[in-house]
């Protein structure tokens, strides 16, 4: 099933390499932002890199509870992983760069995995206190997909507040993939990412050719 998705991908690319040569038109991979919030699951952002970077470009922003999992030697170095120290390092004075600004014109698609109790919360209610939850409040969801990957122990998941975040955040056009397990309410990541990938062409083609 792995392997099968995997080489479906492969595939996928392939195709639209030729398509691309028959066309005359430049293609590229999609760019894609890949934000990690609290939760355990993030230990495994560096697993999420290496299989999207198979067919796209990423960059990857985490929170700084994400940051207390995360492992940034594991992370491929073709991936530049930011945080809410980018943010603020990188403007001194007006003119200078916005990160979350910059990222978020930058990127065609943006997946949030783990997204933790939180984090969801934050964006239901419209926070934005760091920079993930800036990048999604300044989201254009008629343009660009968002997913988000809710990770969380079940009872943070049965608790009423989920259900109202979750309704909230759909509302706005986030695509949710559901929690598939029982006892620890995840996704599981294949499916994370073959969604992203039936979501996404595997190539978007340039505007200015
Ligand atoms: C070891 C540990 C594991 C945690 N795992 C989760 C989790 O899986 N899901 C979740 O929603 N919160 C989890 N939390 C709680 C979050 O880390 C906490 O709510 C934090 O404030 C989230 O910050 P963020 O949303 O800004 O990343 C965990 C906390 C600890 C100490």
């Amino acid at each position: 099933m792995r392997t099968q998705s995997r080489t479906n991908m492969k595939a996928k690319s392939q195709q639209s390499g030729t398509k691309s040569q028959q066309s005359g038109t430049k293609l590229r991979k999609p760019r894609i932002l890949l934000a990690a919030s609290g939760s355990v699951v993030a230990i495994q952002l560096f697993k999420f890199c290496h299989r999207l970077c198979e067919w796209a470009e990423v960059r990857a922003v985490a929170t700084k509870r994400a940051m207390h999992f995360i492992d940034r030697a594991l992370i491929p170095s073709e991936v530049a992983l930011y945080t809410d120290d980018e943010q603020w390092k990188e403007w001194n004075k007006l003119g200078d760069k916005v990160c979350h600004i910059e990222l978020r014109q930058w990127a065609d698609a943006m997946v949030i995995v783990p997204l933790s109790a939180n984090t969801l919360g934050k964006i239901a209610m419209g926070l934005c206190d760091n920079l993930l939850t800036c990048l999604v409040r300044g989201w254009d969801y008629n343009k660009k997909p968002l997913f988000v990957a809710p990770s969380m122990s079940r009872l943070m998941w049965s608790n009423p507040f989920t259900a109202c975040h979750i309704d909230s955040i759909t509302k706005l056009g986030i695509k949710v993939i559901m929690p598939d397990s029982d006892s620890f309410m995840v996704a599981d990541p294949w499916n994370i990412m073959n969604e992203l990938s039936r979501t996404l062409n595997t190539q978007v083609r340039l505007i200015d050719g």
